[in-house]
């Protein structure tokens, strides 16, 4: 059950740092729920401000609100998760996690080189990514998003 009063959205804004228009955002897509007190006002859960601190980590990672979303729906909306909610969230959020660090990694490594994205303007891409062989693959920067050139 949410605390008798809960918080308002003002102080939701003032205790993350968010836009009072962001956190309403994050409600019109799923990522929140809170109730309306005899006032019609919105009242959220204490919980809200670490459940709003994950969103903000996860979109600084480059993870996208559906995929913020289907994350947080492991954890339970009919009261305050506990450690181990959070623990279990955080299991499966991790190899997620990893891949996107290995991404970034990637990214700072391969970033002066050829990264497969077919502007063939780089010396290395004549090696690489040759007559644009890349374009094979799919769209976009494909050596960064895991594709190898062909041998
Ligand atoms: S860097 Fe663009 S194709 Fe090589």
């Amino acid at each position: 059950m949410p605390a008798p009063h809960g918080l308002s959205i003002g102080y939701l804004a003032e205790r993350t740092g968010l836009a009072v228009s962001a956190i309403r955002y994050y409600e019109a897509q799923g990522l929140l729920e809170p109730w309306r007190n005899a006032g019609g006002q919105r009242r959220f859960h204490r919980a809200d401000i670490r459940r709003l601190s994950f969103i903000m980590i996860a979109q600084k990672f480059g993870f996208t609100l559906p995929e913020i979303r289907e994350q947080l729906q492991s954890l339970p909306n009919k009261r305050t998760p506990t450690k181990d909610d959070w623990s279990r969230l955080s299991a499966g959020f991790r190899s997620h996690l990893d891949a996107r660090i290995a991404t970034l990694e990637k990214l700072r490594d391969d970033l002066d080189g050829c990264i497969g994205c077919g502007c063939l303007s780089l010396p290395t891409c004549a090696l690489y990514n040759a007559e644009d062989r890349a374009a094979k693959k799919g769209q976009g920067p494909r050596y960064l998003m895991g594709d190898r050139p062909e041998t």
